[in-house]
């Protein structure tokens, strides 16, 4: 039975023990999890502001051939933001003073006087960095829990890649994950591009956790699919690798595989990012690129103006909402954040 607690100790004990809610911000295991922050595309000659976890990042790349960098977002000489300064001669450039630094965020040029010797702490404050799948990911903690997680997919000349978008949400990013993982608002948030209110019905899911999160197997009817017309079934495994990564595999009756890879990065606790890319086993001339991604921005986008209209913070224990029959995915994905932010689990 559960007591009501007696006092504020007792209630800040319980909320650490069994949280009401999901506060990301609260929880330093966050931190050690990498994220998306951007397309590789998207890091060109200028330095670029990216937000995670509530902290602000400058990510750019000091010349078109060179990985990407990415350090803390001001300058430890007067504390401007460096997204606001810009590259030259492979240095990123603070935009007040002029102070410059290489990739690795070594100071290289102090311009006032050029000779003299770079103060102690005149370096950047770096952020590890990755390029995987086209995507730039960034982890603020020195102890990643986990790799990046596995796509073998992309080096499968079976499947191409339709590299797809940055889609900015006012929403949490559990909040985004969840709804990528509940078949039951296809029918309706969705009625103006597959889905159908008077085709709601489902099947149920089988979900199990897995090592790297949990795996949801199922089937829900469609009214379309990408650049095409006609009702199909969707065969659906989706995986979700902690925090709110997700790989999404669709089969179609006519043997298509659509792999949906969606890396969400939380922006802070009201906002997040999803970063985007698509893999499939048909070609370029039996489905244009264009046509899918046309498609996934329309079907993002009213997932985006249903998303954010629903309050935060995201709510983890059972009591706070009604749950059906449809919402095993959402409950079991509920349990494993709980687990994780109280310790009872950690991914491997
Ligand atoms: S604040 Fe960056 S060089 Fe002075
Ligand atoms: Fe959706």
């Amino acid at each position: 039975m559960r007591t009501a607690p007696q006092k504020f100790g007792d209630e800040r004990q319980e909320r650490v023990d069994r949280p009401d809610h999901l506060v990301i911000s609260e929880h330093p295991v966050f931190r050690r999890f990498w994220y998306a922050a951007c397309l590789a595309r998207s890091l060109g000659d200028e330095p670029v502001a990216l937000t995670v976890l509530g902290t602000p990042l400058v990510l750019w790349r000091p010349s078109a051939d060179a990985p990407a960098s990415a350090a803390l977002d001001r300058c430890a000489h007067r504390d401007a933001p460096l997204s606001r300064g810009w590259i030259a001669n492979c240095h990123l450039v603070c935009p007040y003073h002029g102070w410059e630094w290489d990739g690795a965020g070594r100071t290289r040029r102090i311009p006032q006087f050029p000779d003299a010797p770079h103060p102690t702490k005149s370096g950047l404050t770096m952020v590890a960095t990755r390029e995987r799948y086209g995507m730039v990911w960034v982890c603020l903690a020195d102890d990643p829990i986990v790799d990046i997680p596995p796509l073998p997919e992309y080096d499968d000349p079976a499947w191409r890649v339709v590299p797809e978008y940055e889609f900015d949400f006012a929403c949490t990013a559990p909040h985004l994950l969840e709804n990528n993982f509940d078949p039951a608002h296809i029918a309706f948030v969705h009625r103006n591009t597959f889905g159908n209110p008077d085709r709601a019905e489902l099947a149920d899911t089988t979900v199990t956790r897995e090592p790297y999160g949990l795996r949801s197997c199922g089937q829900v009817s469609v009214e379309s699919r990408p650049g095409e017309t006609g009702a199909t079934t969707r065969t659906t495994v989706s995986d979700l690798y902690a925090p709110f990564f997700a790989r999404i595999h669709i089969a179609y009756p006519d043997g298509l595989r659509h792999l949906m890879i969606k890396a969400i990065t939380p922006v802070d606790d009201e906002r997040c990012r999803l970063v985007q890319i698509v893999l499939r086993t048909d070609t370029e001339q039996d489905r244009p690129a264009a046509d899918i991604l046309a498609f996934d921005i329309a079907v993002e986008t009213e997932d985006r103006a249903l998303l954010e209209l629903l309050p935060t913070p995201f709510p983890l224990a059972r009591h706070l909402n009604a749950h059906a029959r449809a919402d095993r995915n959402s409950l079991a994905i509920r349990r494993l954040w709980t687990d994780l932010v109280t310790g009872r689990w950690v991914p491997s």
